[in-house]
């Protein structure tokens, strides 16, 4: 069976009770859902991660960090290493959101050597891509995509690819002053980013989940998750109230259980 995923990223919002507390309540209100089918996320922040894994059980929400250094130990101040995030049990290391890429100088690079040393110590990768406002205006947001993927999966190992998410997020989609892609327009996206991954790693190229992420809300999930080439959502905002949250992870659920049996007819 074909699985949905959808999660959020916190960013630097909650603090530690106030993870805590959405966390609980996000997995009550969500504890009948099969994760065999639908696999959730939550992405908080640093302070916040060590108590959310005391409060989330395994399997129900799955825990992320928003960033990682590649190296285990070192002179890196103001960093965080994958065993310091394996040792609260973190399973997914967010790698090159487009906060991170346009505020903090991450380079396709540096999302690279994050994506190794994510696969070395065990978690999945999400990584994020995303053409900016300017890029699309030129017309080179394919371009934009095929690098910024094949840059972060250079030497990556197909036997590896498992654990590897991608999210197209567009940089001009996320945010306040976000405006949400047309859903056709993702789509479309999604199936550059789907056919980078197919050259790249040909048997398992099309098994990667691509989640669309920027201002989705109740409103429009629907019709992200009804395009063909999308197998799940990021989202911010919208996410961080857990009511709000169950009622998009429900309703996107039911559009996704219709998409996949017209898939299969
Ligand atoms: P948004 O954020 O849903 O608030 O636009 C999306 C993201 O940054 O992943």
């Amino acid at each position: 069976m074909k699985r949905l995923y959808i999660g959020t990223n916190l960013k630097m919002y909650k603090n530690i009770r106030e993870t805590c507390d959405y966390l609980a309540q996000l997995e009550a209100l969500t504890r009948d859902l099969d994760r065999d089918e639908v696999c959730l996320f939550a992405i908080p922040s640093y302070t916040a991660l060590h108590a959310a894994s005391g409060v989330v059980s395994r399997g129900a929400i799955m825990l992320g960090a928003q960033n990682m250094h590649w190296e285990e130990k070192g002179q890196f101040t103001g960093e965080i290493s994958p065993p310091m995030l394996q040792e609260i049990g973190i399973e997914i290391a967010e790698i090159g959101h487009s906060e991170r890429r346009q505020l903090f100088g991450e380079s396709a690079e540096t999302v690279n050597k994050k994506v190794h040393a994510a696969l070395r110590h065990g978690f999945t990768a999400l990584i994020c891509v995303g053409e900016t406002a300017r890029e699309k205006e030129l017309g080179v947001a394919d371009e934009r995509l095929r690098i910024q993927v094949k840059i972060a999966l250079h030497q990556v190992e197909e036997a590896n690819l498992d654990r590897i998410w991608v999210a197209y997020e567009p940089v001009w989609a996320i945010g306040v002053q976000g405006i949400p892609a047309e859903p056709e327009y993702a789509n479309e996206k999604h199936q550059v980013i789907r056919t980078v991954l197919k050259e790249l790693f040909p048997q398992k190229g099309r098994e990667v989940p691509i989640l669309y992420g920027g201002s989705v809300h109740l409103a429009n999930a629907l019709s992200f998750i009804s395009q063909p080439e999308v197998d799940g959502l990021f989202i911010g905002r919208f996410a961080w109230n857990a009511e709000s949250f169950n009622e998009l992870i429900r309703a996107v659920l039911l559009a996704w259980r219709t998409k996949t049996a017209i898939g299969k007819e």
